[in-house]
């Protein structure tokens, strides 16, 4: 092979357009075990009205983090239909408190229903409003912050986690490779802040990141 040729292909141990390829994503589906009936309902739910959530297999993820650090509180930023926030839930246990935050009220309330059906409404806060704005009220220090609010508003997200995230504690955010786009050339606005949140999250010399890149990738910054 000549040195050019050697210069332009992506090193093997890259497995180059290997792991997102449709079929493995079917295979990783695959594997996922059975989930409580109100989990499903609200993956059909979410996809029917099209509500962006991040699924089981992220979700699985999230919750094996929180095990893996025993958390017992979690702040998230963007919570929608809530099932995300149930995941964190069932992973802090009875003692645990989780944060739930949507600007959609109707969304909370929906939320609200099915807590009570998964058995988790007494380790939740539901917070109806701007999610930075009470991040910013908060005065303890959380172990696990997790974000998923509109993707414009990463960079503010990101000025605002470390005082509020204990020492090993877990800064997590969803959509961080943006449907691909950030390798655009010309990215837009939304994925200009997205390009900027995950440059200043890996510069940044209060957390140790990396992007793990199951479905529209996941941002896992561990507080120093
Ligand atoms: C991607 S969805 C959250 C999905 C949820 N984390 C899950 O996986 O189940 C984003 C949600 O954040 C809410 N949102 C966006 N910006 C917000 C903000 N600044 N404050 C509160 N909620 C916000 C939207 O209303 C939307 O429901």
């Amino acid at each position: 092979m000549s040195q050019s040729k050697k210069k332009d292909s992506p090193a093997s141990w890259r497995h180059y357009n290997f792991t997102t390829a449709g079929p493995v994503d079917d295979y990783m589906y695959s594997m996922l075990p059975k989930r409580e009936d109100v989990l499903v309902e609200m993956e059909d739910y979410a996809s029917k009205h099209k509500i962006p959530i991040v699924g089981p297999a992220v979700a699985r993820v999230l919750q094996q983090l929180a095990m893996a650090i025993s958390a017992h509180s979690v702040f998230e930023l963007g919570s929608a239909i809530g099932y995300s926030t149930i995941w964190w839930a069932q992973a802090v246990g009875d003692k645990g408190k989780v944060i739930y935050t949507d600007g959609d009220s109707k969304n909370a309330e929906r939320a609200r229903g099915y807590f009570t059906r998964a058995g988790v409404t007494d380790r939740i806060l539901i917070h109806t409003g701007d999610a930075l704005e009470f991040l910013s009220e908060q005065k303890q220090e959380f172990d696990i912050i997790f974000n998923d609010v509109d993707k414009d508003d990463y960079p503010r997200v990101l000025r605002l986690v470390a005082p509020r995230l204990r020492k090993g504690g877990l800064f997590i955010t969803d959509n961080v490779l943006w449907s691909g786009h950030v390798a655009d050339k010309n990215p837009d606005a939304t994925t200009k802040a997205i390009l900027e949140f995950n440059r200043k999250l890996y510069d940044s010399k209060e957390f140790y990141t990396t992007i793990l890149p199951i479905r529209d990738g996941l941002a896992v910054a561990l507080k120093k």
